[in-house]
């Protein structure tokens, strides 16, 4: 895969527009030099507007962090939906962030969300990860069945649209050391495609791109891409201007 990705998801962060917009400005600057990386800013609803007027270039992508199953309007008070995204400049959203199956999401209501999202045209990354690893290995049933369950009724020719974000609970919000180690990463990666491949087949399986997300910043993501991902999906680092252009020098490295 040529293009690798830098995924920025803000969270419920910051608290006012003037904040977001300093976060993204220098953000802006940082990526003006950026060849190969994609960079999609993921800040919450209300700040998408502003910083599209404060943006007419093409290296950065706007996406959401979550968006609702009804694919246009509806009485659905205090949800969005994916085509509103789609026809208001946002070209990505987030789907089961575990901070949201946390709170109420299972497989199947992130299912209808990432096939909603696809009809209307989004790039969806869709997160799964297990809460923590036993020694058997029983996280590698469960992490196919979250994939599986969250894919489930989509086409291979829709496959283009999914990233998947392997984000495994145990390494959110940590710091850098208790970040996954590169092997074991490529290990999860290999196992990811493997089940793709299973689902689908092996060309399909190879173009969906397979990041990850945990606890990654400057000091860390040289070490982890050793785990031949495609790209991260960062929380705290993406808030922080100069942690951007560290981890964006590094993508384009190679
Ligand atoms: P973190 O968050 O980078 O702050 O660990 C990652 C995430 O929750 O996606």
């Amino acid at each position: 895969m040529d293009k690798r990705f830098l995924i920025a998801n803000w969270k419920m962060h910051p608290v006012g527009v003037k904040k977001a917009k300093e976060i993204f400005s220098g953000a802006k600057e940082k990526a003006s030099r950026s060849k190969n990386v994609e960079l999609v800013v993921c800040p919450p609803y209300v700040f998408i507007p502003p910083l599209q007027e404060e943006y007419s270039g093409k290296k950065i992508k706007f996406g959401a962090q979550d968006c609702f199953y009804e694919e246009r309007v509806g009485s659905y008070t205090g949800e969005v939906s994916p085509g509103m995204l789609a026809e208001n400049g946002v070209a990505y959203v987030i789907i089961g962030h575990s901070e949201r199956r946390e709170l109420w999401e299972d497989d199947k209501t992130v299912n209808s969300k990432v096939r909603a999202a696809i009809n209307q045209g989004l790039k969806v990354v869709v997160c799964i990860g297990e809460r923590q690893r036993d020694p058997d290995g029983a996280y590698f049933s469960s992490l196919r069945k979250e994939l599986e369950e969250s894919l489930r009724g989509l086409h291979r020719s829709e496959l283009h649209r999914v990233l998947i974000a392997y984000e495994p609970l145990w390494a959110i919000g940590k710091t850098e050391k208790e970040a996954i180690d590169p092997e074991e990463l490529h290990t999860m990666k290999i196992f990811i495609r493997k089940v793709l491949s299973e689902n689908y087949d092996k060309n399909v399986a190879l173009k969906v791109a397979v990041l990850y997300g945990g606890s990654v910043n400057s000091a860390n993501i040289e070490e982890l891409l050793k785990g031949d991902v495609d790209g991260f999906l960062v929380g705290r680092a993406g808030r922080k201007p100069e942690e951007i252009k560290v981890m964006l020098e590094v993508l384009n490295k190679k």
